[in-house]
């Protein structure tokens, strides 16, 4: 049976990635992609997708409860998927307010539409056929020692402004399952590398460096730990838990990728000199790589134990670290002119260009 889901977000780096998936199981999934077009969204990454049956795009907020509410009367939705979050630690340090507002209250504007749509207008029994999925962060649980792992009962001790603020909408989420009964899932996952990654984050942000022979900026001694996952691995495991999770259940995603940031670095000079060549000095990148001051209260180490999800639903990484970092290099260099429009900003033209300017809820009308 075909099933009509709001992706939140899908603009965004893994929204493009999950929306394409979606989309690639052909007629099973109508999909609504609700996004904002913050400068993290890039309508362009969609561009060869865009005409797919049943694929709609709507530019707008999560924080607009008309809009929410309309959609949800208009596509009379049976799935959430809400990725839409600003997402970015650096930023939320230098200006919180957007964190706060987008994280908290979008997604307290998506739980209470969905409430009222299946819960409270819909008829009995409608909620046991939905299901909201929450896309949230490791990140909420706060900085590990050198041993130990994550699990889905760690205690909650975000330390950033991003993660305390991803941190409330997981308690917002378990809320409206807990008060309302609806069928809500959650998902904590760490961090993300593959592509259409905005190059404000480590792994694209040194490609790209790297490729213009720029200084490749490492915080502190770079000795702290991130647990890497492949995007495509992430998005199967959204889907594993929206088809098949318990709802009230959070679910832990990571790849078993433990590194420290100056050994991913390191591995992306190495591959980037092989893939594109020695600098024209003849140096390797190696030679680029250059301390910097470290970001306030940067977690040490982050690193997941992912046993629920793949005792309960089956599901494990399928890419490899090594294997992961060849082909998002690879991306990248083939995908030269994506990267140079994200840089020079033009990448922000495309929804005006393809939609005249008009606003969000007449945009609709170009992919129905
Ligand atoms: P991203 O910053 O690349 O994309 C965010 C998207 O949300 C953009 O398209 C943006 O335009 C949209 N958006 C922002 N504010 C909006 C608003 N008010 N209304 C509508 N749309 C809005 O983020 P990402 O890296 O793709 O992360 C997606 C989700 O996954 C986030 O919730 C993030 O917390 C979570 N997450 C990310 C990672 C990671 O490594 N990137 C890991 C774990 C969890
Ligand atoms: O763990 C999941 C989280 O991963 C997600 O919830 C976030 O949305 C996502 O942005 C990511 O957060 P991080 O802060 O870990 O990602 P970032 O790419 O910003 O940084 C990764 C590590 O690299 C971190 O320890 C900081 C360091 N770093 C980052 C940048 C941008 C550097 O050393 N130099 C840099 O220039």
């Amino acid at each position: 049976m075909q099933r009509t889901v709001l992706v939140t977000g899908g603009c965004g780096f893994i929204g493009v990635n999950f929306v394409r998936l979606l989309l690639g199981g052909r007629d099973r999934w109508r999909v609504v992609n609700l996004d904002k077009l913050t400068y993290a969204g890039n309508l362009a990454s969609l561009a060869d997708v865009a005409d797919s049956p049943g694929y709609h795009f709507v530019k707008g907020d999560i924080c607009d409860q008309d809009l929410v509410g309309a959609l949800f009367d208009r596509y009379r939705f049976d799935t959430v998927v809400h990725f839409a979050a600003e997402s970015h630690v650096d930023r939320s340090i230098a200006g919180p307010a957007e964190f706060i507002r987008t994280n908290i209250f979008g997604t307290y504007t998506l739980l209470d539409a969905a409430r009222k749509h299946w819960i409270e207008a819909g008829p009995p029994g409608r909620a046991d056929s939905c299901r909201f999925l929450h896309v949230s962060t490791d990140e909420v649980f706060g900085s590990l020692g050198d041993t130990g792992y994550f699990t889905e009962s760690t205690r909650y001790d975000p330390r950033s402004p991003y993660s305390a603020s991803k941190a409330s909408s997981d308690h917002l989420a378990r809320a409206y399952y807990h008060t309302y009964g609806l069928p809500v899932l959650i998902t904590n996952c760490s961090n993300n590398y593959g592509p259409y990654q905005f190059p404000e984050k480590l792994i694209p942000l040194i490609i790209n460096n790297g490729l213009h022979g720029r200084d490749l900026p490492v915080y502190g001694d770079g000795g702290n730990v991130r647990d890497w996952l492949y995007v495509l691995d992430h998005c199967e495991a959204i889907l594993r838990v929206v088809e098949q999770g318990r709802p009230g259940e959070s679910y832990n995603i990571g790849g078993r990728n433990e590194k420290k940031n100056l050994e991913v670095v390191g591995l992306l000079c190495d591959i980037l000199d092989r893939q594109a060549g020695l600098l024209p000095s003849g140096l390797p990148r190696r030679s680029l790589i250059t301390f910097v001051r470290d970001r306030p209260g940067h977690d040490r180490r982050y690193a997941i134990d992912a046993g629920k999800i793949a005792e309960e639903l089956g599901w494990s990484p399928k890419v490899t670290f090594e294997q992961g970092m060849e082909q998002t290099v690879d991306w990248y260099l083939t995908n030269r002119a994506w990267l140079a429009a994200v840089i020079d900003g033009s990448y922000q033209e495309y929804y005006r260009r393809m939609y005249g300017g008009r606003d969000e809820l007449q945009g609709q009308g170009k992919q129905q």
